[in-house]
């Protein structure tokens, strides 16, 4: 049974804010932020909105594109590292709500940056099983409410949005959909990207807990160690396992954290840039959200083909990383 990428959506915030208005009052630039990362733009979420309200606008939207209604569906899958609210409930299950998605049940799911590829598999995993037919997955971020807007090393990075696809079980004689999937974990990094406070570990203490231990923390030079190495060891190993070329591959989508990472892995395994689709310039890092937001803007501008090979490859907390391999 084809786990088959029926419709996308996204939801991208209305305020865009520009790197000038770092300049205004932190120590960076505009052009520091453009040279180290790529970035021009991120998009900020509504004080009243949290990662479900994003998550519900872009799911309607993936469900208008596959001709959908929310009662036929038997999965909702959304991958988020900032949830609607710690622990529980999950966001899955507001979003479900929202949507009036009867029929469905729901959970996050927590694999960082890489959540989407987690959720591609998770989701085929449901289909094949022949527990679902239909799958919504999302990646949804309000990135902006856990970053520390005083910390130039990480504020600038990221941002908000959220990004919904809609898979469904199809019988045919070619393999469509997802075709294989590589993912891994490597837990000796855990803390080289985290939020320290508010778990069981580092409980809530009144007068005690540092503020700042509820934002996020990054270890970004080994990090971007970390990144390349996935990125490039994700590509071989999905192009290997099917015996491809980087020639039939038509674009690789890759999680959008710099635009450097994704220039060094290119330059190591000689593959040319514009083979990458690339928005970072305009939505920064919105994690679990950069790769479906991604996909669906291709589908939007009518950039895929039926039969076109994809790879989506993500890298981020935990550490996880990995990539699916896709027949649109
Ligand atoms: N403006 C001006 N200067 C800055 C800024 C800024 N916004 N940020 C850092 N700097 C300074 C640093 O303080 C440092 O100064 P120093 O030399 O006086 O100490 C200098 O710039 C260079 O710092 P580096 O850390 O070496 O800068 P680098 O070129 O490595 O870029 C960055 C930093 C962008 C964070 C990079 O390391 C990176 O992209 N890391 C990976 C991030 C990533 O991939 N995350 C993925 C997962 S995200 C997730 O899962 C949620």
């Amino acid at each position: 049974m084809n786990a088959v990428i029926r419709g996308t959506g996204t939801y991208i915030p209305d305020r865009r804010m520009s790197n000038h208005e770092f300049e205004k009052y932190l120590d960076t630039s505009d052009e520091w932020i453009v040279s180290h990362t790529g970035i021009h733009y991120r998009h900020i979420a509504a004080e009243d909105q949290a990662a479900s309200d994003l998550a519900t606008e872009a799911a309607r939207k993936a469900l208008q594109r596959a001709e959908i209604e929310p009662e036929e569906l038997d999965m909702i899958l959304l991958a988020t590292a900032t949830p609607d609210f710690s622990g529980f409930p999950a966001t899955a299950c507001i979003v479900q709500d929202n949507l009036k998605a009867e029929n469905a049940a729901a959970m996050d799911l927590v694999a960082g940056c890489t959540g989407f590829i987690y959720g591609l598999e998770t989701a085929k995993g449901f289909i094949s099983s022949g527990f679902a037919k239909k799958v919504l997955l999302m990646g949804a971020e309000v990135l902006s409410r856990c970053v520390n807007w005083q910390d130039r090393n990480t504020c600038v990075l990221f941002g908000d949005g959220a990004g919904a696809a809609v898979l469904c079980a199809e019988e045919g004689p070619e393999e469509r959909g997802v075709l294989y999937t590589y993912i891994r974990s490597r837990g000796w990094g855990a803390r080289l990207l985290e939020r320290t406070a508010g778990g069981s570990r580092f409980p809530y203490k009144h007068g005690e807990t540092d503020p700042t231990d509820f934002y996020l923390k990054m270890d970004g030079r080994k990090v971007y160690g970390f990144a390349v190495a996935s990125l490039v060891e994700t590509i071989e190993h999905l192009l290997e396992y099917h015996d491809l070329s980087i020639d039939q591959i038509k674009y690789i989508i890759p999680h959008q954290a710099n635009l450097r990472i994704i220039e060094a892995a290119a330059k190591r395994k000689k593959i040319p840039l514009d083979k990458f689709y690339i928005n970072i310039q305009e939505f920064s890092n919105t994690s679990a959200a950069t790769i479906p937001i991604a996909l669906a803007e291709l589908q939007g501008k009518h950039m895929l083909q039926e039969g076109d090979l994809l790879l989506a490859i993500g890298f981020g907390a935990g550490l996880t990383y990995g990539g699916s391999l896709i027949r649109w």
